[in-house]
């Protein structure tokens, strides 16, 4: 039996996602189970090294968690051979120099969504990263989560029939930073720092769209900035100068039309804090992060309006529960382990940047078709650039 330790270079890891998702509940969680254990006996065990500006910020991580590798010196990080794999979770500007200098430095590549601010720059990490040879992957966590593992379920079960709409709620108030602080970071709200909830969630959806349903072939968005105006985590008021909603429409292949409202404007009054709802000519089902129920043909209800009589019907009872019928883990750490046992193994893994670059594409057409106030026609990407 052999271990294989595998060195990964983890920048931006102080951060909300960096710390939570990928330190604490993936690299830190496969560390605590002993590693991932192959199907010939060998294991992967990740080894990080926490990558940063900040030395107290790395410090303080670092000793909380018991992580013996830290470094501010991201270029020492990659001259070390040990370090395979350069991971990245900085604020999305700050992501492609960075993970430039990894792949020149002969890494393989992993990384938070976007991938970059355009779809240039986007194409360009995913044709250096062919080029140099070295594996690569984006995170797509919500591919991962129980509740769209089960919407995968019920789809490659045939259970909808054709599918004919899908209806996406996504959203909660996200805190002004004036009475109570915000429960995101302040750059998620100014566009010149790379911010605005199209290019944050029009990365995710794409993904979601093309894995669940089929290729988006045409969108037309309206974005919105609801809220002028924020407080900062210093507590200083700034102004918002992205959008922080998208109403937005998708075409899918198949004619499958999508719905899909984003916002840090509204308040829940659903399931969860996305909820995905799908109509299909034999059944629908509505999917939140962890649950799915659904609603088949046969049980459908007869409802008949009239408003003259209290409602009849109570609707929320009418749904049936998915099980569960396996044990989930977490979504990022799913997607971690898929990933090294890729780096070591060689198995297939297609979420890579070039994918990653298909989410910066469906954000820039979203903003286009807002400004130019038109549906706006998705393009087939080619890793050289081309769209056709
Ligand atoms: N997959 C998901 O569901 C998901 C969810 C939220 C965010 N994200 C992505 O993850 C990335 C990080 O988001 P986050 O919410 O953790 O952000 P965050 O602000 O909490 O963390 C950003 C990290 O980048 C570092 N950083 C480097 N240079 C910086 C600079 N000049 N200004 C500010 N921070 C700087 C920070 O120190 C920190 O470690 C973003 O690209 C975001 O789009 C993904």
């Amino acid at each position: 039996m052999a271990v294989h330790h595998i060195g990964i270079i983890m920048n931006g890891v102080t951060g909300r996602m960096g710390t939570n998702q990928h330190l604490i509940r993936s690299i830190l969680a496969i560390r605590n189970e002993g590693g991932i254990a192959l199907a010939g006996g060998d294991i992967i065990m990740p080894d990080p090294i926490l990558v940063g500006r900040q030395e107290h910020k790395l410090r303080a991580l670092a000793e909380k968690h018991g992580v013996e590798r830290w470094t501010t010196d991201l270029e020492a990080s990659l001259a070390d051979g040990y370090n395979q794999i350069y991971f990245d979770a900085q604020t999305t500007l700050r992501r492609a120099d960075s993970i430039k200098q990894a792949i020149k430095a002969g890494k393989h590549i992993y990384c938070e969504k976007p991938t970059a601010d355009s779809l240039e720059a986007s194409l360009e990490l995913a044709l250096l990263a062919k080029s140099a040879g070295v594996k690569n992957g984006v995170v797509q966590d919500k591919l991962f989560l129980p509740g769209m593992l089960k919407l995968k379920r019920l789809i490659d079960s045939g259970y909808f029939g054709k599918i004919l709409s899908v209806r996406m709620e996504f959203g909660y108030w996200v805190f002004e930073g004036d009475w109570q602080p915000g429960q995101r970071p302040s750059w998620n709200y100014r566009k010149e720092d790379g911010g605005g909830i199209i290019v944050d969630m029009f990365a995710h959806w794409r993904y979601v769209l093309d894995n669940l349903f089929g290729e988006v072939k045409a969108v037309t968005c309206l974005g919105a900035t609801h809220i002028p105006k924020r407080v900062d985590e210093q507590g200083d008021t700034y102004e918002c100068t992205a959008d922080d909603a998208a109403y937005a429409t998708f075409l899918l292949e198949g004619d499958i039309i999508v719905q899909a409202n984003s916002s840090w404007a509204v308040r829940v009054d659903r399931d969860d804090l996305l909820t995905i709802q799908v109509d299909g000519t034999l059944g629908s089902a509505v999917a939140g992060l962890r649950d799915c129920k659904t609603q088949h043909r046969v049980n459908t209800p007869k409802p008949v309006w009239n408003p003259d009589i209290p409602n009849p019907f109570q609707f929320a009872e009418q749904w049936q529960e998915v099980p569960d019928n396996q044990l989930f883990d977490n979504a990022f750490k799913v997607q971690w382990e898929l990933f090294l046992q890729h780096v070591v193994c060689d198995t297939p893994f297609r979420w890579d940047l070039f994918e990653g670059a298909k989410g910066t594409q469906m954000s820039e057409i979203g903003l286009q078709s807002w400004h130019e106030r038109r549906w706006v026609d998705v393009p087939a990407l080619t890793l050289e650039g081309g769209q056709s």
